[in-house]
């Protein structure tokens, strides 16, 4: 389980990180080209403003170069005076000159550079501009107290170059076209000239490594560089690695949250699985049980009443009085045992009324005490404001004195004789009502602070006649009639339970907006003699109930089906009382009282059963009796029905 959910994440993982580990590598790429392609903009947008200026400036030489004050021979005064002129119109000029084709300076403005006329500084480009009758841009020159480089034009004359005009410009002038571009912090950008002399510079002036691009500027032949620091890219591999980790990391968290909450699904279903088939089992357990509760039922009810009447019959033999009583005890045992494994098997008849559980309880508080003796402490425990349980009384007394019983024995296994047992009525939790059919519930829970049940105990403590109790201490009845008759009321038993831990038994019973009525009385009734008609396929539960009432002086038809029973009742119209079976052949008891009914015929009817399913189809005013009965409850409810 836990290796199939590991090598799930991976597979799930994997993939994650091999497409975060492609897009990663993409956008780094990008990132990469992106940083390059601003670096590259950045110098020839630079390259441009540099050209631009060189190309303005050789314009201006040029225009001086074609001067009139320049033909044939240098007017110097009108020279001077249009020189000083365009010198105000460069300022950043330092100065304007004119040498001979030999690099003769003949006329310096505004003064003579250096103090004094002389050979110009760069004699290569003023031989250039000599030879290829075009201006030239010169290197840039160290000297005189300035680095500067000069634009030179010839002056053309009939073909000849006889004078070069130069303007001569500080490289300081070329400064302010790097801070037109702006560029990132970090970076720099220069300007060499051809000889790879820096022109101006910008930006960082650390010594980290950088990676350049260049960019040439054709007009004058120099470059312009764009330095990005190597850093740069560092963040950025720094940033997709952080980005994949980071990715990874949540992908795991997420699969990780994902997997939890699979198990926790998983053990859940285990759990509901497990819950399911438990039910089938104990389901399957009662349906056989029933059946052969049911067939021991209709065996009892002719041994009891077959003894009734030898009892009757035998007079003063006391030996024989003994033997018949003792015959009568395993009997009256044997229909206990029936009645609690009918109760198991969903089947004991109930009678459901309203009941306030904690006036059942209170009644009920010392026959609880004194069944637990007065080293364990039995408390009740009421919330408040509760709603009345629509159960049967006896049986709810029975199911809590039963846990009440089981919580004692629990406290005295290993010898133990001081213990706790809290009897508590509440609102039932969710969990507790879970699954069960709509509507209001209440939970009445007996905990105790005794043994515990291990797992194995605890599946298996519901089943009937499973018990670890040593002897004759257990039948292991107990829980399995609390539970089948929880069930039956349209509730459930949950037990929960630890070694070592205690255990909590909890019914939760449906609960009923009737108010609690108040108890029975018992009533005085008649005797007397009259017809009865007794209908039941059984001939064996037949002739001993029959036998009952006769001896006790009624006058009883027989019948075997529901068809000979309406027979009978058409022809004998003095019938005072009928008592039918449920099951019988050719229809149900429900269906003969229907009949009989609808015929007008006037009878009451008494129902025998074994069965509570026969219930569903009988009008609610049918008394019944449940198989097996002994003598005097035939008897009572015989005089209740005739009274
Ligand atoms: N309160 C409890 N604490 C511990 N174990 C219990 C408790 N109630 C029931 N049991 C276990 O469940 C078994 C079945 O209980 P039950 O059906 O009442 O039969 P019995 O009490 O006759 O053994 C008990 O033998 C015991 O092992
Ligand atoms: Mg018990």
């Amino acid at each position: 389980m836990r290796r199939s959910l590991i090598l799930m994440g991976l597979t799930g993982l994997l993939p994650i990180v091999v497409l975060g580990s492609a897009y990663g590598a993409v956008t780094l790429r990008e990132q990469r080209a992106a940083l390059d392609r601003q670096a590259t903009l950045a110098a020839r947008s630079t390259a441009r403003l540099v050209g631009r200026e060189i190309v303005a400036t050789v314009d201006a030489v040029k225009m001086i170069s074609r001067s009139p004050t320049l033909d044939g021979g240098i007017d110097r005064a009108r020279f001077t005076l249009l020189g000083l002129r365009l010198l105000e119109d460069h300022p950043n000029w330092a100065a304007l000159s004119v040498a001979d084709s030999d690099g003769n300076r003949l006329l310096d403005l505004p003064r003579p550079i250096g103090g004094k006329l002389g050979k110009v500084v760069d004699p290569v480009s003023l031989a250039r501009a000599v030879r290829t009758r075009q201006p030239q841009v010169g290197h840039v020159i160290h000297g005189a107290g300035l680095t500067a480089f000069a634009v030179r034009a010839p002056v053309l004359n009939h073909g000849a170059a006889p004078y070069v005009v130069s303007a001569v410009v500080p490289v300081t002038a070329m400064q302010h076209l790097l801070f037109a571009e702006e560029i990132p912090a970090g970076w720099r950008l220069r300007i060499f000239d051809k000889r790879g002399a820096v022109i101006a510079q910008s930006g960082s002036t650390g010594r980290e490594a950088m990676q350049c691009v260049v960019t040439a500027v054709p007009e004058s032949g120099w470059q312009v560089e764009v330095a990005v620091p190597r850093g740069s890219f560092a963040a950025l591999n720094r940033q997709a690695q952080l980005v994949l980790i980071g990715g990874s990391i949540v992908a795991l968290a997420l699969f990780a949250a994902l997997a939890l909450a699979l198990t926790v699904e998983l053990r859940r279903f285990r759990q509901r699985q497990a819950a399911t088939l438990q039910a089938q089992r104990l389901e399957a357990l009662g349906r056989l049980t029933g059946g052969v509760a049911h067939d021991l039922n209709n065996l009892l009810t002719p041994i009891l009443g077959g003894l009734d009447l030898l009892r009757a019959r035998i007079g003063e033999d006391a030996k024989a009085l003994r033997y018949i009583d003792s015959a009568t005890g395993s009997a009256e045992r044997a229909r206990t045992l029936v009645a609690r494994l009918l109760a198991y098997a969903k089947r004991q008849s109930l009678t459901p009324e309203a009941i306030d559980v904690g006036a059942l309880l209170a009644d009920l508080y010392e026959l609880l005490q004194r069944s637990v003796g007065p080293t364990i402490a039995c408390t009740l425990r009421s919330a408040p404001d509760l709603p009345a349980v629509r159960a049967d009384r006896n049986q709810l007394e029975l199911a809590v004195l039963n846990l009440v019983i089981n919580a004692r024995d629990a406290i005295q296994t290993d010898g133990r004789v001081s213990g706790t047992i809290i009897v508590e009525t509440r609102l039932p939790r969710r969990d507790e009502a879970r699954g069960l059919a709509r509507g209001d519930y209440l939970a009445l829970a007996v905990h105790d602070d005794g043994c515990g049940m291990d797992a194995a105990t605890l599946r298996r403590a519901m089943e009937p006649f499973f018990t670890t109790k040593a002897g004759d201490r257990g039948t292991g009845l107990g829980l399995s009639m609390v539970h089948g008759f929880a069930e039956q009321s349209a509730g459930r038993l949950v037990l929960e339970s630890a070694p070592g831990q205690g255990t909590s038994a909890t019914l939760i019973l449906p609960a009923t907006d009737a108010p609690a009525p108040a108890l029975d009385t018992l009533r005085d009734r008649p005797t007397r003699t009259a017809e009865i008609l007794l209908v039941d396929d059984d001939p064996a539960v037949r002739e001993a109930a029959a036998e009952v009432l006769r001896a006790h002086g009624h006058l009883v038809a027989e019948a075997e089906s529901l068809s000979q029973g309406m027979a009978a009742l058409n022809h004998a119209p003095g019938t005072a009382l009928v008592i039918t079976d449920y099951m019988m052949p050719g229809g149900t008891g429900g269906e003969f009282i229907t009949r009989a009914r609808d015929a007008g015929l006037p009878q009451p009817f008494l129902l025998l059963t074994g069965y509570t399913d026969a219930a569903e189809d009988l009008p609610g005013d049918v008394p019944q009796l449940r198989k097996p009965f002994r003598e005097r409850e035939l008897l009572d409810a015989v005089d209740a029905l005739l009274g």
